[in-house]
């Protein structure tokens, strides 16, 4: 059984301290960052993109994991790459070629993650199990950081984790939205290897005991 593996999520730092805000999770023993970019129209938001990522990249050794809420994120593949990102999780629900997007993530030299929102029935992501490197179950509608933790979550990450133990696949689900250490156990019962948190971390005193108690 693998460890489970935290990502802060930058949504919940501090813009004005970011480079301090990272390297009190890098510090508190983060294992890497998730970065949720979004373009008010898959999401009713706009958080930041490009510029931010590549800023990133240079105050911290951690793993960039971007996560896009992006209608149309295949023009902004090689972009993300270039910003210095390490993996691209895309959504089920976005109206493009899926397989030709997570196709472009491999040939960029990325590793390709697929998520799924609340509303969408997690069977959604199986025709594309042997294409991914790791599954993103919301936990929350995306959009916003700060929401409460739907358990119905739980019950997708069971199904899914079961799927691909069906499939003989090696591939870690993850967790997105409202987790906190109050959850945080449920969520790796149900099998969660990644849990992303944002507003529980970077909300904090001391980031460095939360994120042990994420990890459990
Ligand atoms: C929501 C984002 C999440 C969110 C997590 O659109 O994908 O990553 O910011 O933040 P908390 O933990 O505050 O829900
Ligand atoms: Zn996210």
């Amino acid at each position: 059984m693998n460890a489970t593996r935290i990502g802060p999520s930058l949504l919940a730092a501090d813009f004005a301290r970011l480079a301090e805000d990272i390297g009190r999770v890098e510090r508190g023993g983060a294992d890497f960052l998730h970065l949720d970019v979004m373009d008010g129209h898959f999401v009713p938001n706009i958080s930041f993109g490009l510029p931010v990522v590549a800023a990133v990249r240079q105050t911290t050794r951690l793993k960039l994991n971007a996560h896009l809420m992006l209608q149309d994120p295949l023009p902004f593949i090689g972009p993300f790459k270039e910003a210095g990102a390490d993996s691209l999780v895309i959504h089920v629900e976005i109206e493009s070629d899926l397989r030709a997007v997570l196709d472009a993530i491999r040939q960029h030299g990325l590793q390709c993650g697929l998520a799924v929102n609340p509303k969408t029935p997690v069977s959604i992501l199986y025709p594309y199990l042997d294409a991914l490197d790791a599954a993103l179950v919301m936990s929350v509608e995306p959009g916003f950081g700060g929401q409460t933790f739907q358990p119905a979550a739980l019950d997708k990450i069971r199904d899914l984790c079961a799927e691909i133990a069906r499939r003989g696949l090696d591939l870690p689900v993850g967790i997105d939205g409202g987790v906190h250490p109050g959850n945080a156990a449920a969520c790796r019962r149900a099998g969660a290897q990644c849990l992303v948190a944002g507003s529980a971390i970077f909300g904090a005193q001391d980031p460095a005991c939360v994120i042990a108690d994420l990890r459990g």
